[in-house]
C-alpha cells in the first residue's frame, strides 16, 4: 500500500481550471478577513468566556485567550504561508497532499470535517438558545418542546435551512449577506466593552489567578472528566491556578476557530498569494483584541464565581440592572452566530469538494452546477446533515470534540511548512514562515500541549471519529484515490 503518494503543487492548481470543477475567483482581501471575522466571533465569546471564567480559570481567562491566541498565531503563519503557495480549496488537506502524502491528508480533511460539521451544529444550537432567549425578552414566546431543551430543536433546524439555501445559491451572494451580519456582531462586541468598561469594579479582579482547587462538585471526575495531561503525569485533578487557565486555553481555543477556514476558500480569492495572509491574519488579530477586551470587562464586571455560564455577557448587564443592553446583545448574537454557521458550513462543504474531487470520496460530490457555480449536491448534503445533528442531538458539550480536532490539523499543517519547502524550494511563496523550521515546530508542540490538556473523553471521541475515518479511507478512498489511479508514476517525494 502506498500511503505516503503525494499530489503534484502543479496537479493540484491545474485542476482548479477544469471547467466542470472551476470556482468563481470573486473574493477580496477584505471580504476574506470579514469572511474571517465573521467565522471566528460566536459562540466561544458570547458562551464559552463566562463558563470557562466561573468553572476554569477567573479572571485568568484573560490569560487563556492569549495562549489561545498565540498557538493560533503561530497556526496561522504556517496556514499563510501554504496558502499563498497552494491556492486550492481544502486548505489544511490539499497543502498535506501535496507534502506529507494521501494518508495524512485523509486524517486532515477527516479532522477538517469534524471542526467544520460539528463545529457548525454546536453553534447553531447556541444559536436556537440565544434566538429563544431574544423571544421571552420581547415578550413573545417559543414553544419549549420545539427549542434547545426540547426533542426536536426546530428553531436551530428552520435557521440552518434558510443557511443552507443561501450557501446553495451563490457564494458572493453569501458574502453580502455575511458582511451586514458581521457588522451588527462587531457592534455588539464593541458596545459590550464600551459600556462594560464604566461598570467594572476593579476588586474583581483580585484575586486575578484563583488559587488551584478540586473540580466542582457535579464536573465529573476521573480520568473520563480529567484533562488527559493530568492523568498522565498523575496530577491531582484540579481547576483554577495556572494549570486551570492552560486548561482553559484548550477549551476557549474555540473562540478562535475559523480563521483556517478563510484557506478552504483559496481557490475563489482573486489574488490568493497577496490576500489569503491579509485575510487570515488580519481576522486572527481583530478577534484576539476584541476577546481580551470581553474577558477583561466581563471578569470585571461580576466576580468570577457569580459570571452566569451560560449567557454570561447577556446577564452580567441584567445584574447591573440595564435589561435593555442585556436585550440588545442577545439580539446581535443570534446575527453573529448565524455568520459563524453559515461560515462553517461553507467550510465543510470546500472540504468535501476538495477530496471527492481527488476521489477519496465519490467523485459526484465535486460537480459544480453551471447554474450557481457553486457544489451544489454537497452544500445541500452538509446543510441536511447539520440541521439534523443541531435540531435531533443532544450536542451538549462537544466544543471539545472540535477543538481537538483542528489542533490535530493545525500540528500537522505547521510541520508540513518545513517538508515542503526541503521538498519544493522552488514553488513561488507569496509569503513565508519567519525562522523556519523552529517557529512550525514550536507550533506543532504548542498545538499537541493544549491537545493534551483537553478530557480523556474528548480523546476517546476523537479516537472514534478517527477509527471511523480510516474505514471509509480503507475501503473507499484508498482504492478511488484519483492520484492512485494515474497510470504514470506518482511523485513521492
Ligand atoms: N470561533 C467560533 C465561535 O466561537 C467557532 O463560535
Amino acid at each position: 500500500m502506498d500511503l505516503l503518494r503525494t499530489k503534484s503543487v502543479e496537479a493540484s492548481i491545474a485542476e482548479t481550471v477544469e471547467p466542470e470543477h472551476q470556482l468563481k475567483r470573486t473574493l477580496t482581501a477584505l471580504d476574506l478577513t470579514v469572511f474571517g471575522v465573521g467565522v471566528v466571533i460566536g459562540a466561544g465569546i458570547f458562551t464559552l468566556t463566562g463558563k470557562v471564567a466561573a468553572q476554569y480559570a477567573g479572571p485568568g481567562v484573560v490569560f487563556s485567550f492569549l495562549i489561545a491566541a498565540f498557538c493560533c498565531a503561530l497556526a496561522a503563519l504556517c496556514y499563510a504561508e501554504f496558502a499563498s503557495t497552494v491556492p486550492v480549496a481544502g486548505s489544511a488537506y490539499t497543502f498535506s497532499y501535496a507534502t506529507l502524502g494521501e494518508l495524512v491528508a485523509w486524517i486532515i480533511g477527516w479532522d477538517l470535517l469534524l471542526e467544520c460539521l460539528l463545529g457548525a451544529s454546536v453553534v447553531a444550537q447556541g444559536w436556537s438558545t440565544y434566538f429563544v432567549t431574544f423571544l421571552d425578552q420581547i415578550g413573545l414566546g417559543w414553544p419549549t418542546s420545539l427549542g434547545p431543551d426540547g426533542s426536536f430543536n426546530l428553531a436551530a433546524f428552520m435557521m440552518v435551512a434558510a443557511l443552507g439555501a443561501l450557501v446553495c445559491y451563490g457564494i458572493k451572494e453569501s458574502m453580502r449577506v455575511n458582511l451586514v451580519l458581521v457588522a451588527v456582531k462587531l457592534f455588539i462586541v464593541l458596545f459590550v466593552i464600551a459600556t462594560g468598561i464604566s461598570l467594572i469594579d476593579t476588586s474583581n479582579y483580585s484575586p486575578f489567578i484563583p488559587d488551584a482547587a478540586g473540580p466542582a462538585a457535579g464536573v465529573g471526575s476521573g480520568w473520563l472528566h480529567t484533562p488527559l495531561v493530568q492523568s498522565l503525569f498523575g496530577i491531582q485533578p484540579h481547576v483554577y491556578g495556572v494549570l486551570g487557565i492552560v486548561s482553559a486555553a484548550s477549551v476557549v481555543f474555540f473562540a478562535y476557530i475559523g480563521f483556517d477556514v478563510v484557506a478552504t476558500t483559496a481557490e475563489e480569492a482573486r489574488r490568493p498569494q497577496r490576500d489569503l495572509p491579509i485575510g487570515i491574519l488580519g481576522s486572527l488579530a481583530i478577534c484576539t483584541v476584541l476577546y481580551i477586551a470581553v474577558a477583561l470587562v466581563i471578569t470585571g464586571m461580576v466576580r468570577y464565581d457569580h459570571i452566569d455560564s451560560e449567557a454570561a455577557l447577556a446577564r452580567a448587564f441584567i445584574a447591573h440592572g440595564k435589561d435593555g443592553y442585556a436585550t440588545l446583545i442577545s439580539a446581535g448574537a443570534v446575527a453573529g452566530l448565524t455568520t459563524v454557521v453559515m461560515t462553517l458550513m461553507i467550510g465543510a462543504v470546500r472540504v468535501v469538494f476538495a477530496m471527492s474531487r481527488d476521489g477519496l470520496l465519490p467523485e459526484g460530490l465535486a460537480k459544480v452546477s453551471g447554474r450557481t457555480g457553486t457544489p451544489l449536491r454537497t452544500s445541500a448534503g452538509i446543510a441536511v446533515l447539520v440541521a439534523v445533528i443541531a435540531s435531533l442531538t443532544p450536542i451538549g458539550k462537544l466544543e471539545e470534540m472540535v477543538n481537538i480536532g483542528t489542533l490535530a490539523a493545525f500540528s500537522l499543517v505547521s510541520l508540513a511548512v518545513p517538508v515542503l519547502r526541503r521538498r519544493r524550494p522552488d514553488l513561488e511563496r507569496g509569503f513565508r514562515v519567519p525562522l523556519s523550521p523552529v517557529l512550525p515546530v514550536v507550533a506543532a508542540l504548542v498545538c499537541i500541549y493544549l491537545m493534551l490538556n483537553l478530557s480523556g473523553e474528548t480523546w476517546l471521541r476523537f479516537a472514534i471519529w478517527m477509527l471511523i475515518g480510516g474505514v471509509i479511507y480503507g475501503t473507499f478512498g484508498y482504492r478511488n484515490s484519483r492520484v492512485g489511479r494515474q497510470a504514470e508514476p506518482v511523485s513521492v517525494g
